[in-house]
């Protein structure tokens, strides 16, 4: 595996494999690398050759008073899980790589960035979709693989691909959950002592709202309360935003229709200041006459 840090040389590396005609893969990454982010380098490995995975704790998408200077960085076990799964280039380029001095062009995905995570983040997606275009043209991957559980983030990616008839196509790769059903996130490593367990009253909480479809509950409303009931029983963890909204549009829905999700974030633990927010969701498709559930 090669760690490669200018964008020069990533570029060079990726024109090679094009040349070449191999198809590349590639996983971006904050790093913290977790089993979630290693089930996006396995499904990259079984589509793909070369596979680039790269590490970039992106600035422009966290907000002032957010956890960029606390973010989990982890580098050297990164390195040798990447090294472990076949990876073939780890780009790791400094910040004033990716934004020198003088930076002023970012993308907006109107509409869809502003709504839920956006809302209590703002800014959030500008930086992610500002920091993905740049990566995939600097890698120029064939596929990119990112991972449901930030699924308005796909939905913004794929979005941006469409509108600005970009070469790389997405692929969506599930949610991986500890056995206890929590959603894995970097950010899972802030929890301490009882927020642990806390933390997996979303997926409790996601698991009663599949319960009440598959009891035959269709209206969002009743199956909102259902959440919020369960969540309720969970003293020290707060609601930030529940929805159930379209997967096309991200607007709320008033019956379920066609393709859902339910959209949750919370802070887990009493103290807001020092709180983790985590976010999980469950998608809800129409199969035949049923629904289906995925959480
Ligand atoms: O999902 C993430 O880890 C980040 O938002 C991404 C896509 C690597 C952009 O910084």
């Amino acid at each position: 595996m090669e760690t490669i840090h200018t964008i020069a040389w990533m570029k060079q590396v990726a024109r090679d494999a094009r040349r070449r005609e191999h198809i590349l893969g590639f996983v971006p990454t904050m790093g913290a690398l977790h089993e979630g982010h290693l089930s996006l380098i396995r499904a990259a490995r079984r589509q793909c050759s070369p596979v680039v995975v790269s590490i970039f704790v992106n600035p422009t998408q966290f907000g002032p008073g957010e956890d960029l200077a606390k973010y989990p960085r982890t580098f050297e076990a990164d390195r040798a899980a990447c090294e472990n799964l076949g990876v073939d280039y780890l780009f790791v380029p400094p910040v004033d790589e990716i934004y020198p001095r003088g930076f002023r062009t970012f993308v907006n995905v109107d509409g869809l960035g502003d709504r839920l995570e956006g809302r209590s983040r703002p800014g959030h997606f500008r930086g992610v979709a500002t920091v993905v275009l740049k990566l995939f043209e600097i890698v120029e991957p064939e596929f990119a693989f990112f991972g449901r559980k930030d699924a308005q983030q796909v939905r913004i990616l794929e979005q941006m691909v469409a509108d600005l008839n970009l070469n790389t196509q997405l692929v969506t790769c599930p949610i991986i959950r500890e056995p206890d059903g929590l959603a894995l996130s970097s950010r899972n490593a802030y929890l301490q002592g009882d927020q642990r367990r806390a933390a997996t009253v979303l997926y409790r909480s996601l698991d009663a709202v599949r319960a009440e479809i598959t009891a035959g509950e269709r209206d969002p409303a009743r199956l909102l309360a259902a959440l919020r009931h369960a969540v309720d029983r969970e003293p020290s963890v707060v609601i930030d935003y529940a929805e159930i909204v379209d997967a096309d549009t991200l607007e709320p829905v008033m019956a379920l229709r066609k393709t859902c999700y339910v959209m949750l974030a919370a802070r887990v633990g009493t103290d807001r200041a020092k709180a983790t927010r985590l976010i999980d969701n469950a998608l809800i498709e129409l199969v035949g006459d049923s629904l289906r559930v995925t959480l």
